[in-house]
């Protein structure tokens, strides 16, 4: 794919207008996890030091379905960004409004403005081109950092391209470069670790690897459903019944196309699916009839390492059990520090196991740690990104 980026456009005198993925976790007024943030500093700092330039961001925060809500404003967001920036942040009151178009046409050079939350318009969600054209008018060039919302065909997202000269960020150009090759032509051999609790939201990714993986460890509560399928006792563990032939014909391609899959050989089990409960291991395939399975065991863990010892292209995508809870997170913590060790290009995609790498200390010996969930994996599933797409012309 060719891909525009910021680089190739000249913005010097330029009012830029960005959209970012500010949706960031915030909690009593103050911004969590502010990575997202941070990383699209490199794009906002690049477009502040071209000569003349001023910027008026765009991002969505939660979800506040089309209405102005204070409980969704970007304001906590903005004092973060302007601390991370180094420099004063303005939020505008409104998304739309003449209000608006005033502190727009007032900025000077150097200066940014933040809009406020885009999702207080129901036409940002349906992709109104009214809507699209109001916010291309807020500037000469639009530039689209936004990776994590370029699933989504919103008018902040999508609409705008189509009125503005565009390019890619350095964050989508990043994102981009480390997941492309997995899809098209990955070093070999090219290791995936799909985990997750739900074969229903993972089986389109795990089908799309099946053009390019060498080897597929499937953990997570997903895993249970495989796991039945090849006749094994899987006792009170998660089981989507629904999904039961699916899971079939999934193994029955993977044999056809000779790649290999790595199921949970052992387990960690409990009697209860709750944080205080007992964790009894489980030496064998099948789990007795009391027990649920909440994290694999070091045999499966064995069996994983040994498949990463040759990768050369590995990506993680979702948790090997209920790390949220300490007594079964031991699976997942070392699935993060055998991908940390690895010395295939390694990269991690997906809220949880994001999330993962972060709580166990391992996101900087990650060749990239993507800034999506939802656009991660639909990126692996093969799906186009709007967001994207719309950037190349
Ligand atoms: C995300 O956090 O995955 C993105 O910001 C997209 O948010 P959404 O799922 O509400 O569109």
């Amino acid at each position: 794919m060719k891909l525009q980026t910021v680089k190739n456009i000249d913005l010097t005198g330029k009012r830029v207008l960005i959209r970012v993925d500010f949706n960031v976790p915030v909690k009593d007024g103050k911004v969590g996890d502010d990575t997202r943030i941070k990383s699209a500093l490199p794009t906002i700092r690049y477009i502040l030091e071209q000569e003349g330039t001023s910027l008026v961001v765009m991002s969505h925060f939660g979800r506040p379905k089309g209405k102005k809500n204070p409980d969704f404003s970007m304001a906590p967001i903005a004092d973060r960004f302007s601390e991370l920036l180094g420099k004063e942040v303005k939020l505008a009151s409104d998304v739309i409004s003449d209000e608006v178009t005033a502190q727009v046409e007032a900025l000077k050079s150097g200066e940014v403005l933040l809009l406020e939350n885009v999702r207080f318009y129901k036409e940002e969600e349906s992709n109104d081109p009214e809507f699209a054209k109001k916010l291309a008018a807020y500037g000469e060039v639009y530039i689209n950092d936004a990776f994590g919302t370029a699933h989504r065909a919103h008018a902040s997202t999508e609409g705008v391209a189509h009125y503005l000269p565009s390019a890619a960020g350095f964050l989508i150009e990043k994102e981009v470069k480390f997941f492309a090759p997995l899809l098209d032509n990955p070093e070999k051999p090219f290791v995936a670790i799909i985990g997750g609790s739900k074969v229903s939201s993972k089986i389109s990714v795990l089908e799309s690897l099946l053009r390019t993986c060498d080897t597929i460890v499937i953990a997570g509560g997903m895993a249970y459903t495989f796991l039945k399928v090849q006749g094994h006792a899987i006792g009170k563990s998660l089981l989507e019944e629904d999904y039961i032939e699916v899971a079939r014909s999934f193994l029955d391609k993977a044999k056809e196309k000779n790649v290999s899959v790595i199921l949970p050989l052992d387990h960690v089990g409990a009697t209860k699916f709750d944080q205080n409960a007992e964790a009894v291991p489980v030496d064998s395939v099948d789990i007795p009839e009391d027990l649920i399975g909440m994290d694999v065991g070091p045999k499966t863990l064995a069996a994983v390492a040994d498949a990463l010892k040759s990768a050369r292209s590995i990506v993680w995508n979702g948790p090997m059990g209920v790390f949220e809870f300490d007594s079964f997170a031991e699976g997942t913590k070392k699935v993060a520090q055998m991908v940390a060790d690895c010395e295939g290009v390694t990269v991690v995609g997906g809220g949880d196991s994001v999330a993962a790498v972060n709580k166990f200390g391992y996101a900087d010996r990650i060749d990239h740690v993507s800034t999506g969930g939802g656009a991660s994996l639909e990126f692996l599933e093969g799906k186009e990104l709007p967001g994207i797409k719309a950037l190349e012309k």
